[in-house]
């Protein structure tokens, strides 16, 4: 069955869905997205990413292409077209189409396109058994706040880590990790204190690390917000990383140094049970 896409204002079919090779997007990477995860049809924290998205859209001076209720109502009908169950809705909103030239006029119509995709996320082999990650310098820009497309270091990493044999990678800088390739990081150490990095320009503030830092503030979970090195990593009880597409996964192996036993985290399993059940229950119905 081939998929139904959104593209500027209309349903097409994936085939169909076609933008010009003058797009921003496609040039510059001059471009915005978000992934919001579905759960038995329906959006998880999806006011969380489109809040996000209208910041990171302001910050490189991008219009909203409609107001969030709109789109909301195009993700409801896109999620019902394709009639998905589980998986992500993929947004990405590019500065608009023009001959190539550095400079932009202030009036272009961006372009806004929106896909689904299916995915495993709460039955996962990564979410039961954990994985294991690589370690990688961040080469990334200085405004990892704004989620654009320009996605190439990460893409890189990844594809290092992989061909390594990990599932996924940590990116370090200054001696301290910074996030996930695609997620947040997060540490338990051995007295149980939940660590991850404050929120600043040198992460992408995670949404779903909003929503388990909570989830650990109501479960008492000692919380600190600070920088850690991968030393503390290699010594932490336990560690997992969050994010729309994997929820919470436990992280068993960093490098070759293996993450307590080598087994998912008692602390670990409950945020992520906690998220889940969450995710199945508080998520706004569709349709
Ligand atoms: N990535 N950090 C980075 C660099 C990310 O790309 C992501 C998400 C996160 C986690 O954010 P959230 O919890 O809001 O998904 C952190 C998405 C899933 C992606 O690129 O596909």
């Amino acid at each position: 069955m081939t998929r139904t896409i959104y593209l500027n204002n209309q349903f097409v079919s994936e085939q169909d869905a076609k933008i010009s090779i003058f797009d921003r997007g496609f040039l510059f990477a001059d471009a915005i997205y978000e992934v919001s995860a579905v759960v038995e049809g329906r959006l998880v924290d999806n006011d969380l990413h489109l809040t996000r998205l209208e910041r990171s859209l302001g910050e490189i001076d991008i219009p909203m292409p409609m107001p969030k209720e709109e789109i909301i109502k195009l993700q409801a009908e896109l999620i019902r077209r394709n009639n998905l169950r589980e998986g992500v809705v993929y947004m990405q909103i590019t500065r608009g189409t023009a001959e190539r030239d550095f400079g932009y006029a202030a009036d272009m119509k961006p372009n806004f396109v929106m896909l689904t995709q299916v995915k495993n996320i709460t039955n996962s082999a990564a979410a039961k058994n954990g994985i294991a990650i690589d370690l990688a310098p961040d080469n990334r820009w200085t405004r990892r706040d704004i989620k654009t497309t320009m996605l190439l270091a990460q893409v890189l990493a990844k594809k290092t880590a992989h061909d390594a044999g990990y599932q996924d990678v940590w990116l370090v800088e200054d001696n301290h990790i910074t996030e996930g390739g695609s997620s947040t990081a997060f540490i338990i150490t051995k007295d149980d204190v939940l660590i991850t990095r404050p929120n600043s320009n040198k992460i992408l503030p995670g949404c779903t690390r909003k929503a388990v830092l909570k989830i650990a503030e109501e479960q008492n979970l000692t919380v600190e917000e600070r920088l850690f090195t991968p030393e503390e990593a290699f010594n932490a009880k336990e560690a997992f990383l969050t994010s729309a597409s994997s929820f919470v996964t436990p992280v068993i192996r960093i490098q070759e140094h293996v993450i307590a036993d080598g087994k998912p985290g008692s602390l670990t399993l409950r945020l992520q049970e906690i998220y889940m059940e969450l995710a199945r229950t508080s998520a706004e119905p569709i349709i």
